[in-house]
């Protein structure tokens, strides 16, 4: 007998991404945002150490955190490592993000926002980016009134390298009165400003998510706050 397996509507119904993943170590590789200079060779040397137990064990996070905890200024228990940004992107909408809830992107951005979202069965609202890659920030604070459960905000924003200055997270963060807004700082090293100390001034969370790949040439690592 043939088993028929339902796929959940969301998925069927999402528009698919697939990102050409294949064949490229041979290729300029501009297209993911990866360190093409490759990593510190301190990252080589303390990989090198990891002994065969290390390896065969499940991975113990609490030294770790409390070291990246000091380093990014925050409280070990503000930070959870995850499997690289995506990882993160995922544990947020399992905890936060119900089926039906609203969610606000402004496009383009990283498309991992959407896709989630489609696949959580979230209703999406999208504003749109200006001719010359303006953030619409009127837009973002008008939409705001309406509550969406999430915001996703990539800054320095990814594919359009532009940035959401200072005052304006601090405008958008109080107009967010019943939205919980992300911050997606995967390229906060390029930027030279990051709001993750600001984390217990606002009512509403301010996740913030930061990944080894850009800064620190480590795609093929998995980490993240
Ligand atoms: C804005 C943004 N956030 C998150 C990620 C995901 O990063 P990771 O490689 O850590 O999964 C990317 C990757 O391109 C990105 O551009």
């Amino acid at each position: 007998m043939r088993v028929h397996l339902p796929v959940r509507k969301a998925i069927l119904n999402r528009r698919t991404y697939e990102a050409p993943a294949e064949g490229r170590s041979d290729k300029l590789r501009l297209d993911f945002n990866e360190n093409t200079t490759g990593c510190s060779r301190a990252v080589r040397r303390a990989l090198s150490k990891l002994t065969c137990k290390q390896l065969a064990m499940y991975p113990e996070y609490q030294a770790p955190t409390r070291r990246i905890a000091r380093y990014f200024g925050v409280r070990a228990e503000e930070l959870l490592l995850t499997n690289g940004g995506d990882d993160a992107l995922r544990v947020f909408f399992d905890t936060f993000v119900e089926s039906g809830s609203s969610i606000l992107i402004c496009e383009p951005t990283f498309p991992m926002y959407r896709y989630y979202a489609e696949i959580y069965g979230a209703r999406i609202s999208v504003l749109h980016y200006g001719n010359e890659m303006e953030f619409p920030l009127d837009g973002v604070i008008a939409a705001l009134r309406k509550k969406p459960r999430v915001l996703f905000i990539a800054n320095p924003n990814n594919p359009t390298g532009t940035l959401v200055q200072k005052e304006e997270v601090r405008k958008i963060l109080k107009a967010a009165t019943h939205t919980a807004v992300v911050m997606d700082e995967a390229y906060a090293e390029f930027s030279g400003f990051s709001v993750v100390r600001w984390i217990n001034e606002f009512y509403a969370p301010v996740p913030r998510e930061s990944r080894c790949s850009g800064g620190y040439g480590s795609s093929a690592e998995r980490w993240c706050d």
